[in-house]
């Protein structure tokens, strides 16, 4: 029987392909992706991420998972919060942005209180109600099967715990959109071939934001997973926006 198709930017593949083909993706832009980040969000990123760990209103001695953390921008945040007395276990199916993440953590001098395992967001290994926090930041939209990651986020948290999600989502002004369509498609995947070496990936960067679900479509799909307590806060301008949701 065929499988049914699903997307990859605006590709339709076979949902069996699409991991692999995300996988290429991030271990070709593995060693750039934090230069990038800066120069396609001209820095903007630090502060969403920041902010989602405000959100989080994660405390010192807690323990945090950060799912498809890559490079480990939000884990190291986490981690100055957590403090010691916490944990924070980043995981991401792909050992290129891992290696990418142990480097930094090694760099910024922390080698306790972090632990990696590389693991798939939809069937995630660990002991069901064990986090306090899980966050997911630009990850969910590469996620072939989205409601199997989101219900094994929620599996994995603890009664009381919260979730977070960063993700670009739907811009709710007409002229910004028009801006950032234009400078997406026209500048994003130019400034990946020669930052980069690789246009075809930033091209799949921008379209997978496009067809990603829009704030309240996500927020759905955390109520039937079970989460509570949804609600969604946009940055600049619905760019990005961050999903809190709670396991009650
Ligand atoms: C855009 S990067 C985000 C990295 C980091 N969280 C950040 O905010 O900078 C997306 C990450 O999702 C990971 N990823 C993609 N599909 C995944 C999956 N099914 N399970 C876990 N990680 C996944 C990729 O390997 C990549 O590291």
């Amino acid at each position: 029987m065929k499988s049914k198709s699903t997307d990859f930017g605006y590709q339709k593949i076979a949902p069996e392909d699409k991991t692999r083909r995300v996988s290429e993706v991030f271990r070709s832009v593995a060693s750039n992706y934090d230069l990038m980040n800066d120069l396609m969000s001209f820095g903007a990123h630090r502060f969403w991420k920041r902010q989602a760990v405000y959100l989080s209103g994660i405390k010192k001695g807690q323990s945090v998972l950060d799912v498809a953390g890559g490079t480990g921008d939000l884990s190291i945040l986490f981690h100055r919060r957590v403090g010691k007395e916490g944990s924070v276990l980043v995981t991401d199916i792909n050992s290129a942005m891992l290696q990418e993440g142990r480097n930094k953590f090694l760099d910024e001098g922390i080698i306790s209180g972090i632990d990696f395992v590389q693991a798939n967001a939809e069937v995630l290994p660990f002991v069901n109600n064990s986090f306090d926090c899980i966050s997911i930041a630009f990850g969910l939209r590469n996620v072939t099967d989205k409601q199997k990651a989101i219900s094994s986020m929620f599996e994995k948290l603890r009664y009381g715990g919260c979730l977070i999600i960063l993700e670009f989502s739907k811009v709710k002004l007409s002229t910004l959109e028009r801006l950032y369509d234009a400078f997406s498609f026209n500048v994003i995947p130019k400034i990946g071939k020669f930052v980069a070496k690789d246009e075809a990936s930033y091209q799949y960067l921008v379209e997978s934001i496009r067809m990603h679900p829009d704030q309240d479509t996500l927020k759905g799909m955390l109520e039937t997973a079970g989460f509570s307590r949804v609600e969604y806060f946009n940055l600049a301008g619905g760019i990005v926006a961050i999903h809190r949701a709670y396991k009650l």
